[in-house]
């Protein structure tokens, strides 16, 4: 049996790829849980807006009395940036949390897979990419799982679990541990575009976008009918400035490629506030102003 087929261990250290929107969440739940946790993303800059919003998070929860702030200035000491991939290449586990790209993801891990230890765990945080196919790139598909996240990371519960076609019940088992240990409650769905959440959410969002171009309502009154007619935090077009709506259209792209059927095609109104570089609440403007 070779090293990368062994049962894994204990996972003590997390590393993270990407200090964005998700990629800050995750590191931020997992430093808070007790992991040693290495952020890496690209640029300087990037890991520091990352880091400014951890400690951004932390302070609110501090303002508000939830945490103490020795509890906080731990949860940062226990996070170390860096900007090249082998800053994560020895943690136990690795989640990649880059934009929603597959030819990105496939390089990162690529890339990954000739630096890192042999005994680490690989995790993709995609959103709606098939696993087995980013788990392909790797030289450790049995080592290999999704690990969805939901925006905002340190407020949502929920976790998405995901087996690739050769993911390991050892491997689901840590992976699931450490999903748990960083509070969250997991549910697990099949390696199909979207999983469970964005093959249920997104087509919600998409109609939404549609309504608002076949001039069924505007932009407000589509949002309060689903808010107080629906009991959901946001509205859907709200939702989609705060998920990015480059995001959105790529996921319901891998739903329409993926599944095939013409009820998944993206919004040609999405697809013109993408093209305009309108791509919600991260660029200031969406559906809304910000
Ligand atoms: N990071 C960390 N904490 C945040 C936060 C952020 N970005 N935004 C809000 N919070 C915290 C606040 O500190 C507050 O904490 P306490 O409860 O301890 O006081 C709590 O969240 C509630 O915040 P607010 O009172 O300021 O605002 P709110 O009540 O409007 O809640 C919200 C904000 C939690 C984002 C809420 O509007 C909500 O749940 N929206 C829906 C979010 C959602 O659906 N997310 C899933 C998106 S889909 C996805 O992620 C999957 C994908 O692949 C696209």
């Amino acid at each position: 049996m070779s090293t990368i087929e062994s049962t894994p261990g204990e996972i003590a250290t997390i590393g993270v790829i990407g200090a964005g929107q998700m990629g800050n969440g995750i590191a931020h739940v997992a430093a808070a849980a007790g992991y040693s946790v290495l952020l890496m993303d690209v640029s300087e800059a990037a890991l520091a807006k990352g880091i400014a919003t951890i400690t951004g998070n932390l302070g609110r929860q501090v303002k508000k009395g939830t945490l103490s702030q020795a509890e906080a200035d731990a949860t940062l000491a226990r996070i170390s940036g860096g900007t090249s991939l082998s800053h994560v290449a020895n943690a136990d586990l690795i989640i990649e949390a880059a934009t929603e790209n597959q030819a990105l993801k496939n390089r990162i891990f690529q890339d990954l897979s000739k630096i890192a230890a042999p005994h680490s765990l690989f995790a993709t945080n995609t959103s709606s990419i098939s696993i087995t196919a980013i788990a392909a790139q790797t030289d450790r598909p049995s080592r290999f799982m999704g690990m969805h996240f939901m925006n905002p990371v340190p407020v949502m519960k929920l976790v998405e679990l995901i087996r690739g076609l050769a993911t390991t019940p050892e491997t689901y088992a840590a992976v699931e541990a450490a999903a748990q240990k960083m509070g969250k409650v997991t549910v697990e769905g099949r390696d199909m575009p979207g999983f469970i959440v964005n093959r249920v959410l997104m087509p919600y969002i998409n109609e939404a976008v549609q309504a608002l171009y076949e001039g069924i309502a505007s932009v407000s009154d589509i949002d309060q009918a689903m808010k107080l007619g629906t009991n959901v935090p946001m509205g859907p077009l709200t939702l989609a400035d705060f998920i990015g709506l480059d995001t959105c259209l790529a996921i319901m792209e891998v739903l329409h490629n993926g599944l095939g059927d013409s009820k998944y095609r993206p919004s040609p109104l999405l697809r013109k506030y993408v093209e305009a570089g309108w791509l919600g609440k991260k660029t200031g403007r969406g559906f809304y102003t910000y």
